[in-house]
């Protein structure tokens, strides 16, 4: 009985569980499923149910007919991943409008032993947010009230669902005065639910932290409809485990998250930016030491994009008609730069971001310092508005800039700062010229986005990569996921990250959560690892 309720859970809340993950590169059976990555041949469990026309009718009686989605188009793009690496074949998209519809959802599919994949905007890069098989879809979107906001009693407290668009956030909390701690170049799609559960990181996390300190309080439902209440506003709250931070980047294995409380910074009285150019790796790597001690704590984000990636955005992105910059720094010589047409920029060039509230008269003297030093070669301050967005523009554009490149392979790792770039070059020898390595990422967190760029998909490219990249970052103590999460790719990898050890308290967890005595025949290497492969 009690091997049959822990295995029950694991397989209803979602696929992820209960299929059973074959990270034996060789083992691919017929009814697998192949992800682009030797980790991810997975095999649908027939334990679970398959929806039924009175699934259906439960559903309709419960959401109304508009809450039921079964429409081939809709199912589709519900269905793959915004990358398109990622296929699902789900005949049924739920949306709830309210936490108690969730709960209703969830304790169905749990009596029926029907497998769920919870979903918010879908712009995950790590198959998390879509189904593998024919799980149903709950997706929060409709679930997108604002529900409160607190400028006056504690300073800046938003309290809203999970649906909630990161940007829209960011609109209404610019008319009141603050800004969101988090900014990312999906931001027009995703959505908070998601941000959280997947703990987002972002373009503004250098200056105010992960979600685990901005986050004040969640509503989260259980897989088998339980509702945690969890939706604090206190600064402090000292009563036990502060549980909400297991759900913060638990990627849905834990429960759904449905409602969400934030602490807001007020809004900066100035923004300025800086696109700066490096002549190496090693160049921004020091710039971003001396910005960190010279602007201090009004250093909002530090980019940085290599020449590949330069040259790539510049292929493919729109980066305007006009002059962007002005002329502001002067070189060695005391020359003036040049005004600057971001479309001529030098793609040979190693490229930083620093931007804060930084008064220009600081930001231009630390740039004069930088060129004087050597560290930069060569940059632009942005004048308005509408030249930062320019250059924001050209980071938060690469993504898409990959896609339309063809086929590619994403790494989010956190690094040692001065062996970051090693990894990147190694990573070129070991590829060759099969296809581009790309690198990216927020510098200033020790985050590193590599990109491989290929015409196509190819297992002979895949086998260079992997598991040479989680390797390499195991053995520098890095993490094999920095802000992207685990999802379908890595789930498989977490001990490239983790200590058995670690890994089996997790698990531990998972059970607790659902009140279920450990079932040590679950708990071997390999299906251990199961339980952790999530859903966000
Ligand atoms: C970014 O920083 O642009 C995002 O994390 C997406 C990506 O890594 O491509
Ligand atoms: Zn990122």
């Amino acid at each position: 009985m009690e091997k049959w309720r822990a295995a029950d859970r694991l397989l209803k809340f979602s696929s992820r569980f209960a299929s059973a993950v074959n990270w034996n590169n060789s083992c691919k059976s017929k009814q697998g499923k192949y992800f682009y990555s030797v980790a991810t041949t997975v095999h649908r469990n027939p334990l679970f149910s398959i929806i039924s026309p009175d699934d259906i009718s439960y559903f309709k009686t419960l959401l109304g007919e508009r809450g039921v989605v079964q429409d081939a188009l809709a199912l589709d793009a519900a269905n793959t991943d915004w990358m398109g690496k990622y296929r699902g074949s789900s005949k049924l998209l739920l949306q709830p409008k309210n936490t108690e519809e969730v709960s209703q959802i969830l304790k169905y599919c749990n009596s029926r032993c029907l497998a769920v994949v919870p979903q918010g905007g879908n712009t995950g890069l790590v198959g998390g947010s879509v189904p593998v098989f024919d799980e149903v879809i709950i997706n929060v979107g409709l679930m997108r009230n604002i529900l409160s906001f607190d400028k006056v009693i504690v300073s800046g407290v938003l309290v809203c669902e999970a649906g909630c668009i990161l940007e829209n956030l960011i609109s209404f909390l610019d008319d009141e005065g603050f800004i969101m701690p988090l900014d990312l170049g999906a931001k027009g799609s995703c959505q908070i639910g998601g941000n959280v559960s997947t703990n987002a990181g972002g373009l503004r996390l250098l200056r105010y932290g992960s979600l685990h300190g901005s986050v004040l309080g969640l509503e989260a439902v259980l897989a088998n409809g339980t509702v945690l209440d969890m939706l604090g506003t206190l600064r402090k709250d000292n009563t036990g485990y502060d549980l909400k931070h297991l759900f913060i980047g638990s990627e849905g294995s834990l429960g759904i998250v449905t409602k969400v409380s934030i602490l807001t910074p007020p809004k900066l009285s100035s923004v300025n930016i800086a696109f700066l150019a490096c002549e190496d790796y090693t160049s921004c790597q020091k710039l971003l030491l001396e910005a960190k001690k010279k602007l201090g704590g009004i250093l909002s984000a530090f980019e940085f994009l290599d020449s590949d990636a330069m040259s790539l955005v510049s292929s493919t992105t729109f980066l305007g008609t006009e002059n962007h910059g002005q002329e502001v720094i002067k070189d060695k010589h005391g020359q003036d730069f040049t005004s600057i047409d971001l479309r001529a920029l030098p793609l040979e060039f190693w490229y930083s971001y620093a931007s804060g509230s930084i008064f220009m008269e600081n930001l231009e003297a630390f740039l004069l310092h930088s060129v004087e030093s050597g560290l930069v070669a060569n940059g632009v301050l942005a004048q308005d508005i509408n030249q930062a967005s320019s250059f924001w523009h050209i980071r938060e554009g690469l993504p898409e800039a990959l896609m339309k490149a063809g086929a590619v392979y994403k790494y989010d790792l956190s690094l040692p700062l001065e062996k970051m770039y090693d990894l990147v070059e190694e990573m070129r020898v070991q590829i060759g010229p099969a296809a581009k390595v790309v690198a990216y990422g927020h510098l200033g967190d020790g985050n590193l986005h590599l990109n491989i760029s290929a015409p196509a998909y190819d297992d002979n490219i895949l086998a260079k990569i992997e598991p040479f990249v989680y390797e390499w970052t195991s053995k520098n103590r890095g993490s094999i996921s920095a802000e992207h999460g685990l999802g379908l790719m890595k789930a498989a990898k977490i001990h490239y990250s983790k200590s058995p050890e670690t890994v089996r308290l997790m698990i531990d967890f998972d059970y607790c959560v659902f009140e279920l005595l450990p079932d040590t025949s679950c708990l071997d290497d390999n299906h251990s690892i199961i339980c952790l492969c999530l859903s966000a």
